[in-house]
């Protein structure tokens, strides 16, 4: 078979959770040991060993950075047998490196699959981002709006006050301003200390997380993650390339992205229809963590198909 062969994506969205699952059960011996580097290798091994198990010609295209920066699922590498569809895979072996270091919520492996060419491939850079659940109107908010705007706007399209609004940001210096404007609103804010994958996923099943809209900036590989997850959850998200200096323009263009002031929607991040799969390692209002017992490691992992829509949650019990 070659890179021809079509995309099966409910064929292939066992396979991506067992990459997840190992990927998280890897890291899940380091939770809590104050070793965050220790915790990404581990995952990023038993990932990428999972992946070349997996019968698709993959390439990377969010990964662990370029090639000359990360000895494995750097962008660019070629993973699985070979013998299968021509897949772009998106991947964060652990999405909150700190998060699970420290022990503390949200820590999850990431990874999304789609047909070659159906995502962004975002440079390794900062990116402006703004996200809501499913079920408002297109471009109900946007980036162009001030945070006070779109706190307004949303809640004006919700049908309740700005002080019915949670907004999640990333506790960062350079959010100060932004805190503040929302602040003003009236709007509660859920601050996070990282994870921000999770952050706006939680926009999606805001009755359950009490998350509204996740605003602020972050790391882009995350976004074009979150804008995956998205795309199967319901929601819209809308991010901005942020450039620091002349290399990160660099790799802009070395990435193909010619417009560095555009605004991407959802679906400019994610063309076409992707499958995709989390694995709790620390406990999260989205998933579980992994629960060590004597003898046992159980996993909680969401799978999910864009195409249809469908998420699943999968709990996998194994021994140590
Ligand atoms: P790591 O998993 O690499 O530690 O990233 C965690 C994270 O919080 C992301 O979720 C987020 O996009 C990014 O870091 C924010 O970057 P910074 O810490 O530089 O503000």
């Amino acid at each position: 078979m070659t890179s021809q062969a079509e995309f099966h994506d409910r064929m292939l969205s066992l396979g991506l959770a067992r990459v997840a699952e190992q990927a998280a059960l890897a890291s899940a011996r380091l939770v809590g040991r104050g070793d965050e580097k220790a915790a990404d290798q581990a995952a990023v091994n038993a990932m990428r060993d999972q992946l070349n198990l997996l019968d698709i010609a993959g390439v990377v295209v969010i990964g662990e950075g370029e090639r000359d920066e990360a000895p494995m699922l750097y962008i660019g590498e070629e993973v699985g047998t070979g013998n299968g569809p021509g897949v772009d895979i998106a991947l964060d072996p652990l999405e909150g490196t700190t998060l699970t270091a420290k022990d503390m919520p949200n820590a999850l492996t990431v990874i999304s699959m789609g047909p070659r060419g159906s995502m962004l491939h975002a440079p390794d850079v900062y990116m402006e981002k703004l996200a809501i659940g499913p079920g408002f109107e297109k471009d109900v908010v946007s980036l162009t709006m001030s945070p006070k705007e779109r706190v307004e706007a949303l809640a004006k399209a919700k049908g309740c006050q700005a002080s019915d609004i949670t907004v999640c940001i990333l506790e960062r210096p350079r959010h100060q301003d932004m805190i503040a404007q929302v602040r003003e609103t009236g709007a509660a804010i859920r601050l996070i200390t990282d994870g921000d994958v999770a952050g706006v996923m939680h926009c999606a099943e805001a009755d359950i997380t009490g998350i509204d809209m996740y605003m602020g900036s972050g790391g882009a590989p995350e976004g074009v993650l979150a804008a995956s997850a998205l795309k199967c959850m319901g929601g819209q998200i809308w991010g901005k390339l942020l450039f620091r200096n002349e290399d990160e323009r660099g790799r802009a263009a070395k990435a193909g992205i010619t417009d560095l002031d555009k605004i991407y929607s959802r679906d400019e991040m994610v063309t076409q229809d992707v499958i995709f799969a989390a694995t709790g390692v620390t406990d999260g209002s989205l998933v579980e963590g992994i629960k060590r017992e004597p003898g046992w490691f159980t996993t909680e992992t969401l799978i999910m198909r864009s195409k249809t829509g469908s998420v699943r949650r999968m709990q996998y019990r194994t021994p140590v």
